[in-house]
């Protein structure tokens, strides 16, 4: 089958791997109809390569139509329509009976140190093949793949696989009343979700980026924007956000961004730096120093109100990047971080994704729909943020 491979940093292409097959009683195979380029696939093109090697296939947004199923599948059965959530969970060990399916202690990298197992996501998380692929072996597919109905386009149901569940923990973890005033730092895909949950729950929502096509979309949807470039620092981007709120700062912040943020000039040379080591020198760098650029993460923190949650999505990799954490402990601050547990939320999202009215504007969400074969040069466009680019669906 085909599927796109990392080859090297900024290097991607379209090869002939073997097709994937049922390995254990609960696995399934499924045929990949659409599948997404993601933020965290950005961090696997530019910095994280050290944990990958040439031939991984990439991809952790995926669904498609079940082809096969193991001995041990309950659920779905061939022909079915279904998601794939990115993390890879059993559903009934001690974390999963939790709802804490990041964690699964079934699928736990433990070699590594590592949560639950990722799809597409490297040597860190289990090197399991990833869905920008003809096909996708699905390991616990008693549990993971979410069935969806036929009718509306993949596009409807295509985000619960990690975006749009994501957005929600992330809303849900800055602990908002209705009324309350939510900044969500950094618009791309999971920014743009977070800050249309929020206004859909009542909330004020002030969104900060740089890319204005990006700004004028959060706008649309009713969100108050700032554009990160007018403003020389950290600090002074966290005073807009506070000039918004009385002085007092939002009372929950999303940070959307992640390591690769905008405005850290020190970092930025790091982690340029990393990304051309040679892998044995990378990587404990990455894993036990710094490499990521803190500037969302810290506006984050200083724009948001005393005794208020900011609530982290974005990816991080280092271990000793500074942190104010005076100003945490005095502000008193609640700091929550991690990956999304998917299927905690997905029925929730499904019942609002089944509403006639496309309520959180999936569908529209890409903003470019391409063949698989042309998914190097839609990664290029995705981290350049060229041609209004948003979001990529490819259609294998
Ligand atoms: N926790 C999870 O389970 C989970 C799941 C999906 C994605 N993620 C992470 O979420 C983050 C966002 O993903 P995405 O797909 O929206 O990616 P993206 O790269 O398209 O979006 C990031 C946005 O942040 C903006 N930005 C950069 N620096 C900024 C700064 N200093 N201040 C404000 N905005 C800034 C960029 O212009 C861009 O629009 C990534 O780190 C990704 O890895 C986490
Ligand atoms: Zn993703
Ligand atoms: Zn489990």
């Amino acid at each position: 089958m085909k599927a796109l491979t990392w080859q090297g940093r900024r290097d991607v292409s379209v090869r002939d791997v073997p097709d994937p097959r049922i390995e254990q009683p609960t696995d399934a195979v499924i045929k990949v109809t659409s599948t997404a380029i993601c933020g965290s696939d950005l961090h696997l093109y530019e910095v994280l390569g050290p944990f990958l090697t040439p031939g991984d296939v990439l991809g952790h947004e995926a669904m498609g139509i079940v082809e096969e199923v193991g001995s041990d599948v309950r659920g779905i059965t061939v022909g079915d329509r279904v998601v794939i959530p990115f993390n890879i969970s059993c559903g009934s060990c001690w974390m999963c009976r939790r709802g804490f399916y990041a964690q699964c202690e079934t699928t736990q990298v433990r070699q590594q140190g590592k949560g639950a197992a990722l799809f597409g996501y490297t040597s860190l998380y289990g090197s399991v093949p990833g869905g920008q692929a003809e096909y996708l072996r699905v390991p616990q597919a008693h549990f993971g793949p979410i069935p969806v109905p036929d009718g509306a386009p993949d596009e409807r149901f295509l985000f619960l696989s990690d975006i749009l569940p994501t957005a929600w923990q992330g809303v849900q973890y800055a602990e908002l009343d209705e009324g309350q005033t939510l900044a969500v730092v950094g618009l791309g895909p999971v920014g743009q979700l977070a800050a249309r949950i929020g206004r859909r729950a009542g909330l004020r929502v002030i969104g900060l980026d740089r890319v204005p096509e990006r700004l004028a979309l959060a706008r649309s949807w009713g969100v108050e924007d700032i554009d990160i470039d007018q403003f020389g620092s950290v600090d002074e981007t966290a005073d807009a956000i506070l000039s918004l709120t009385s002085g007092r700062g939002a009372d929950g912040v999303v940070e959307a961004v992640g390591m690769e943020a905008h405005g850290s000039p020190v970092a930025e040379a790091a982690i340029r730096g990393a990304g051309l080591l040679p892998d044995v020198v990378a990587k404990p760098l990455i894993e036990h120093v710094a490499v990521d650029r803190l500037a969302a993460l810290l506006v984050a923190i200083k724009g948001v109100r005393r005794g208020g949650t900011v609530s982290a999505l974005g990816v991080y990799g280092g271990k000793v990047d500074p942190l104010p954490l005076m100003e945490v402990v005095d502000r008193g601050i609640g700091l929550r971080f991690g990956q999304c547990h998917v299927r905690r939320w997905t029925d929730d999202l499904l019942a609002i994704l089944s509403e006639d009215d496309d309520v959180l504007g999936v569908e529209s969400l890409p903003t470019h729909t391409l063949p698989l074969e042309q998914a190097p040069a839609a990664y290029e466009m995705f981290q350049k943020k060229r041609d209004g680019c948003v979001k990529v669906v490819l259609k294998p």
